[in-house]
This record gives C-alpha cells, structure tokens and sequence, in this order.
C-alpha cells in the first residue's frame, strides 16, 4: 500500500535576517555568503517556537488536503531544536490542533527528519497499522547558533513545512519508493549541543566549541557523494530513470552542494527547485517547505515524477521516489 501526499503548508518566523545584516554581526560578507552557499536571507524566530511554527504549518496542511484535526490518526515531527525534551513537539501540535485521536512523536534526524519521518509514516500507513499522518518538520536553529562563529551562523535559518499524507490505493500512484541510511561513525563531522548544555560534563566532544560545529568540507564530500547514490537505488527500486524526474526536490543545505548532485544524476538544474536563496538551511524543515512552495505555486502537478531527498547530521540520507 502506498502513501500519497495530499495537502501542504508552511510557516516562516516575520523576522528577516539578511547577509547585510551578518555583515554587521561577524567579519563576513553578502558576496561570500552568497557565492559559497546561494543564500541571500533567512528567517530567524523572536516571538515564534518550533512548535508554534510547526503547529501553523500543520493547520494549512489539514486545511489544503481538505481534511479536520479529528480525522488525524498520526503526528509526527522532525525536529533536533524542541523547546522542551518532553513532551514532544508533536504532542504540542497535536494539543494546539485539537487532533485527539492522533498517537503523536517526534523524531530526531537532523537534516534528513523529514524524510525519515515520511517514510515512517509510509511504513506505519503500509503496515495497516494507521490510514493517514501530519508530518512536519520545524526547527527554529538559531536557538543553537553560536552567532560569533562566520563559519556557521550565516548558513542557518528557521521554519517549519508540513504534509497530509493517506494510503492510496491507485496503482503507480503516491510514494513509489524509499532509501535511507546511516554513518553513526562520521557523527563528530556535524553536530548540535544545546547552550544549555553543562560544560562540566565529560563526553566525547569535550574541549570542542558548543553550538553548532561542522566540518563543512567533510560533509560537503559527504553530501555530493552519498546523496546520489541514495537517489540511484531508490530510482532503481522504483524502476524510474532519472532523466524522467521532473523535480528533485532536495534538502536546501547548499546551492553548490544541489549543483554538484545535479550533475553526478545528469539531470538539469531545472529540475532542481531551490528556495536557499530566501530561507538559509532549515534542517529537517527544508524540504516541506519547498514542498509547499511547489505545490501552491502550481509548478508541481499531478501526475509529475518527484525525488525527495535529505541528508545530514548523523550522519544520515535518505531519498524517496513519488509520482505526485
Ligand atoms: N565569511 C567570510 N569568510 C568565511 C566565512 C564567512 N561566513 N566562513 C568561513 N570563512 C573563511 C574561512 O575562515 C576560510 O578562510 P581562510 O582560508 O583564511 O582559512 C575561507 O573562508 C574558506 O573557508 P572554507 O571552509 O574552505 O570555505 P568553503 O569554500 O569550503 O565553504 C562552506 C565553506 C561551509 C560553505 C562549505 O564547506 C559547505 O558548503 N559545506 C557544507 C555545509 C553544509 O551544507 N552543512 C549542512 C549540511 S546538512
């Protein structure tokens, strides 16, 4: 049994930060930050919370697929900056939304939440076990942001997307199929700490800066090589060349990054849809709310040829093919 897509939405917090902005907070500039990565601006949370965001979100997604809070069976959320550890941020939506007959979770996986979280629901929906989900994927990032890091605190923003997934019992329809691994061993290249965090305690990235810490040219090769690879084998289970895709729709991490896999796939750039430039990255929020994007903007159409695809901390990838 497959699962299909049915409706979209997505948040933004108001405040707009843009690279001239950074430009007064750290020795960086718009040029560099716009060469090296593609972004412009993004949006940075003052009165909004991942669950505030992720609960809007959540609404336009019900309200797009035509559907009321009571007829949710699942919620699931990926997030890695929750304001509380528990309860989840899902449970929060699920209270905000009214949805009381949804079981509702969160899942950490970084960059590749989203995906992971939709390809759980799609195995939950496939098992019989629930007809339909609201996965979401919210993060406000710049809760964890060490804003006096260049290297970090410009490739970062805030946001949350959501879909209304169900089974869908049209043959060649909905999610067609899905890929995913993990590289726990690589995790030091990419990790977030909390500021909140006890410096006292002894783990295994003592001395090393708190906040965000990356190894960008590590994950970069990571990116470029792993991601295509997840795509192929899921292209390849799914049976679909990827000349025939129409739209790639990628974890928005980096614009060099997406042009990289764009050509390791052969396939145009014009596949490749891209909102970087106006949201920074989103983590697990990316890729709904490009999503959504597409969707009520109409350049996505029923019946087009679609690979989501994540990648991130963890490290962690994953990819699904779907026929819209
Ligand atoms: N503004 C200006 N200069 C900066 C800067 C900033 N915001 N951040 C770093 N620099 C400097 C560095 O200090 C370095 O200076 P040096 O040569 O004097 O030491 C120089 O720019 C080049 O740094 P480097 O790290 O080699 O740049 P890069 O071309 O590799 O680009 C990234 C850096 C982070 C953009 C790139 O590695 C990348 O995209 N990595 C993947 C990151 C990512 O997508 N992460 C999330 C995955 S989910």
């Amino acid at each position: 049994m497959a699962i299909t897509i049915k409706g979209t939405g997505s948040s933004l917090p108001k405040k707009v930060l843009t690279n001239f902005d950074l430009e007064k907070m750290v020795d960086t500039s718009d040029a560099w930050i716009r060469e090296r990565t593609g972004m412009s601006e993004r949006h940075i949370a003052e009165n909004e919370t991942v669950a505030s965001l992720a609960t809007e979100a959540a609404k336009k997604a019900l309200a797009d697929a035509g559907k009321d809070a009571a007829d949710v069976d699942m919620i699931i959320v990926a997030t890695c900056t929750g304001e509380v550890m528990v309860p989840s941020t899902a449970c929060k939506v699920q209270a905000e939304i009214g949805a009381d007959n949804a079981v509702a979770f969160d899942i950490n996986s970084a960059c590749s939440g989203f995906l992971f979280a939709l390809q759980t629901a799609g195995a939950y929906i496939a098992s019989g076990m629930h007809k339909n989900a609201l996965v979401i994927g919210a993060e406000v990032l710049s809760s964890i942001i060490n804003w006096e890091d260049r290297s970090t605190c410009v490739l970062f923003g805030d946001g949350a997307g959501a879909v209304f997934v169900e089974n869908c019992e049209e043959e060649g329809r909905g999610i067609l199929s899905m890929a995913q691994g993990s590289s726990g061993s690589k995790g030091g290249v990419l990790y977030f700490r909390k500021r909140e965090a006890d410096p006292d305690k002894e783990d295994e990235y003592e001395g090393k800066d708190a906040f965000v810490h990356m190894n960008g040219a590590e994950v970069y090769k990571f990116a470029v090589r792993q991601v295509p690879e997840c795509i192929e084998k899921a292209l390849a289970d799914a049976g679909v060349k990827a000349a025939d895709v129409d739209l790639f729709v990628l974890h928005q991490a980096n614009i060099r990054i997406i042009e990289a896999i764009s050509k390791r796939l052969g396939a145009g750039m014009e596949h490749f849809p891209v909102n970087i430039d106006k949201t920074g990255n989103t983590s697990s929020a990316s890729i709904p709310l490009l999503l959504d994007e597409l969707n009520r903007s109409g350049r996505i159409k029923a019946g087009d040829t679609v690979v989501l695809s994540g990648f991130g901390g963890g490290l962690t990838y994953g990819a699904c093919v779907m026929k819209w």
